[in-house]
């Protein structure tokens, strides 16, 4: 049993189809067990995080209560884009085992809005968030590395606490970011094959054997997003992460949380005084 499907085209071509529907099965316990491995690792084994001490002026009295974190139109686009996400997965892989309804055309719509979402996102990350922020730096590697050495048992100064979002984080939205113009753009063309309200359908765009590699493009990355999902979900709802997907609904974050976790100089908050370069809730 290989992990795609073949067919004979009508020149007699093999050509493959798509995916094993198999994968998805692979793809729900890859994320199940990861969750159970990490569950267990953090109860069980996990030494508390430390970092190396902040200077001393970092002491935070300038800040205030609450550090604003994610602004209304970043909120706006985190959730639409989960809907539309939660739609796509569920339309796409319930029908394959054995749940039947007029799945496609909920499919297409649900694809479109993820599509419309990620455009507006990559246009307001650019031009309006930090856009550095979410990719990793230096001081990321850095940090790793010595994060690394001391799970080692090795003597290394202690890395420092994190920017904006931690290198998991960044490693995260690389692989989701990866995924997910992967099923943009085959998803795209992909509507070619079906009925829609934008253009007529047109089946013969491509040879077979490239709307195959399509298709199998779409499907390995659609079941990618099933466990990329499950793990962003469990990392959500794990107590010591619940301040951060708050901040998700309501925008901010304590200053207490802020200052444990965060470095102020790597994440600067926005309109302090002291002349500080400005980043931002974004
Ligand atoms: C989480 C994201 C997505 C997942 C998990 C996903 C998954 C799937 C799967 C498994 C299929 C069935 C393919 C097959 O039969 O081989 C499919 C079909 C399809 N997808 Fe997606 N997809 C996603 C995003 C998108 C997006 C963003 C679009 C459009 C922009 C899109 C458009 C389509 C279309 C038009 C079909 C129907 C193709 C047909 O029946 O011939 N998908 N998708």
């Amino acid at each position: 049993m290989g992990i795609l499907e073949w067919a004979t085209s009508p020149l007699g071509q093999r050509v493959p189809i798509h995916i094993a529907w198999s994968l998805i099965w692979f793809a729900l316990i890859a994320g199940l067990l990861f969750l159970i491995v990490h569950a267990i690792y953090v109860r069980y084994f996990a030494k508390e995080k430390e970092f190396a001490a902040a200077p001393a002026r970092e002491t935070g009295v300038e800040l205030p209560a609450r550090i604003p974190r994610h602004s209304l139109a970043a909120r706006l686009f985190h959730w639409i884009m989960a809907a539309a996400m939660f739609v796509l997965l569920f339309t796409a892989f319930l029908p394959k085992s054995g749940m039947q309804f007029n799945w496609v055309t909920y499919h297409w719509i649900a694809g479109m809005v993820l599509t419309a979402s990620i455009l507006f996102h990559i246009i307001h990350a650019t031009f309006y968030l930090d856009f550095w922020s979410i990719w990793p730096d230096r001081s990321d590697l850095e940090d790793a590395g010595r994060r690394f050495q001391r799970f080692m048992g090795r003597s290394t100064p202690l890395p420092r606490k994190f920017a904006k979002y931690p290198l998991e984080n960044k490693l995260y939205h690389a692989v989701v970011m990866l995924s997910g113009l992967a099923v943009i753009i085959t998803g795209l063309f992909m509507m070619f094959r079906v009925r829609t309200i934008f253009f007529p359908r047109n089946p013969y765009l491509f040879s077979d054997m490239t709307w195959g590699m399509m298709y199998v493009l779409h499907g390995l990355a659609g079941v990618g997003l099933i466990t990329l999902t499950i793990v962003h979900v469990y990392f959500a709802v794990r107590p010591e992460k619940l301040p951060i997907t708050a901040s998700m609904i309501g925008g901010s974050m304590s200053r207490e949380f802020y200052l444990k976790e965060h470095d102020p100089k790597r994440w600067v908050i926005k309109g302090l005084s002291q002349g500080r370069s400005m980043a931002d809730g974004d």
